[in-house]
C-alpha cells in the first residue's frame, strides 16, 4: 500500500472464561517454558461475570506494538516475555503469514471483575490474548492443544482456560520443546450441568506472594512438594478425571478438597513459609466440613488458590442451601445486591430456611455471624473457553486502533 494513511486496521475481538483448579499446578519445570512439575485439572467458569475482552489489531500503519489493560497502557508490556510468546507464537501458526508482515499489533483487554476483589486474572486474560490474536490472523494449529501450549507461556494456568468445562493441563515433557505441556479437555461444559461454583471473595489487606515467586521458593525448599509430585497428584489425576465423567460429587468433592489442602500445605512447608489462607479462609473450611458432617454427604467442597479467597463447588439441588448458610455466617456489609451477583439467586437465598440441627452442628465451629469478612460472593457454574464476539464489542477504534 503506498499511502500508510489507507492501510487497514484489522481487528478481532474475543471473551475468556477463569478457572479454578481442583488438582492444582505448584512447580515450574522449565522456567523458560513455563512448564509444571505436575499435572493439573481445573472447571472453566462461566463467562458472565467473571471474563477477560481483548480485542487485538494489527495494521501496517501502527508504528510499534502496544498494550491497554483495563483502560491504561502499559508500556513495558510489548517487551515482556509472557506477552511476546502469546503475540509472537500465535502470529507463527497465521494461515496466511505474508498479509502480516510490516504489521504492528495493538492489544486492549479488560476484566468484568474489579481487580481489588483478588480473583486471579491472568489466567483469563493470557487465554484471551492467545483466543483474539488467533482469532485475528486465523491461526492454524499443527497439533490439538498447539495455542494452549501459547497461553501456558503467559501463565500456566491460562492454558487451561482455552477450554470449556473439565480441562486437564498434562505435564509433557517428553518433547525437548516442552510441545507436549498443553491443555486437553476431560468433558466439555455440558457433561455435568447441575455443577455450581460459588466464590467467596474474602477481605484481605496484605499482598499476597504471587503464584510465580511463591513456587520457584516451593521447588528450592519443599520437601513435600516433591513427594506430591511423585507419590499424590498421577492418582488424584486417574481419581477426579473418573469422578468428574462419572458426575460422581462425592469423590470430585473429596479429591478437590483434599488437593487444596495439600497445596496450602506446600506452602506452609516452603521455607520460609507462605500463607494463603487467613482465618476466614480457614473458618470457612470448617463450616463446610460441619455441613457435609451434618448432611453425611459431600455437598459442598473447597478450594483455595494463591489467596484466601474460597471457591465451592456444590450441585444444583443444594446450592442454595450452600449459599444460604454462607450468607447467614458471612453476610453482607450493603445492600445484598451489591452483594451476590444474581437476582433469582439472591431471591431464593433470602426465601431459604436453615434448619436449626444444621446451624447447631456449624455454630459449633465457633463462628459468629458478622459483616465486613466477604466482600462479595459470586455465584456462577461451568462454562465454554473463548468466545468471538462482536465489532461491536471492540475496545480499540477501528478508524486509529487506539483504546477506546
Ligand atoms: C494456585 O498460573 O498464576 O492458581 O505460571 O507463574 O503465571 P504462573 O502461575 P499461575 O499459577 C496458578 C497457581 C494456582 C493453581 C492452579 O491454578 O492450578
Amino acid at each position: 500500500m503506498s499511502n500508510q494513511e489507507e492501510a487497514p486496521i484489522y481487528m478481532a475481538t474475543v471473551s475468556a472464561p477463569t478457572n479454578i483448579a481442583c488438582i492444582k499446578y505448584w512447580g515450574k519445570a522449565d522456567k523458560h517454558w513455563n512448564t509444571p512439575t505436575n499435572d493439573s485439572v481445573s472447571v472453566t467458569l462461566d463467562q458472565s461475570d467473571l471474563r477477560a475482552v481483548t480485542t487485538a489489531a494489527a495494521s501496517s500503519k501502527f508504528t510499534q506494538d502496544r498494550l491497554w489493560l483495563n483502560g491504561i497502557e502499559d508500556e513495558g508490556a510489548p517487551t515482556n516475555k509472557r506477552f511476546r510468546a502469546c503475540v509472537d507464537g500465535v502470529l507463527k501458526l497465521a494461515k496466511n503469514p505474508q498479509k502480516w508482515k510490516g504489521c504492528k499489533i495493538h492489544v486492549s483487554s479488560y476484566n468484568t471483575f474489579p481487580t481489588a476483589a483478588g480473583l486471579a486474572s491472568s489466567a483469563a486474560g493470557y487465554a484471551a490474548l492467545v483466543a483474539a490474536m488467533s482469532a485475528l490472523v486465523d491461526a492454524q494449529e499443527e497439533f490439538p492443544g498447539q495455542l494452549s501450549t501459547l497461553a501456558r507461556q503467559g501463565s500456566g494456568s491460562a492454558c487451561r482456560s482455552l477450554y470449556g468445562g473439565f480441562v486437564a493441563w498434562r505435564k509433557g515433557g517428553e518433547k525437548e520443546d516442552w510441545s507436549d505441556s498443553l491443555a486437553q479437555q476431560v468433558q466439555d461444559e455440558h457433561h455435568w450441568p447441575e455443577l455450581r461454583a460459588l466464590i467467596l471473595v474474602v477481605s484481605d489487606a496484605k499482598k499476597d506472594t504471587s503464584s510465580t515467586a511463591g513456587m520457584s521458593t516451593s521447588v528450592a525448599t519443599s520437601t513435600l512438594l516433591q513427594h506430591r509430585i511423585d507419590k499424590v497428584v498421577p492418582d488424584r489425576m486417574i481419581e477426579i478425571e473418573k469422578a468428574f465423567s462419572e458426575k460422581d460429587f462425592e469423590a470430585f468433592g473429596k479429591v478437590t478438597m483434599r488437593d487444596s489442602n495439600q497445596f496450602h500445605a506446600v506452602c506452609m512447608d516452603t521455607y520460609p513459609p507462605i500463607f494463603y489462607m487467613n482465618d476466614i479462609s480457614r473458618m470457612v473450611v470448617r463450616i463446610v466440613h460441619a455441613y457435609n458432617a451434618w448432611a453425611g454427604e459431600i455437598r459442598a467442597a473447597y478450594t483455595f488458590d494463591a489467596g484466601p479467597n474460597a471457591v465451592l463447588y456444590t450441585l444444583d439441588q443444594y446450592v442454595v442451601e450452600v449459599g444460604a448458610l454462607m450468607k447467614h455466617y458471612f453476610p453482607e456489609t450493603g445492600a445484598v445486591s451489591d452483594y451476590i451477583n444474581n437476582a433469582e439467586y439472591i431471591e431464593q437465598v433470602q426465601k431459604f430456611s436453615l434448619s436449626p440441627e444444621l446451624l447447631e452442628a456449624t455454630d459449633k465451629t465457633g463462628r459468629v455471624p458478622a459483616s465486613g469478612d466477604v466482600k462479595q460472593f459470586y455465584y456462577t457454574k461451568s462454562g465454554p473457553g473463548p468466545l468471538t464476539l462482536s465489532m461491536e464489542e471492540s475496545n480499540l477504534d477501528p478508524k486509529t486502533g487506539l483504546n477506546t
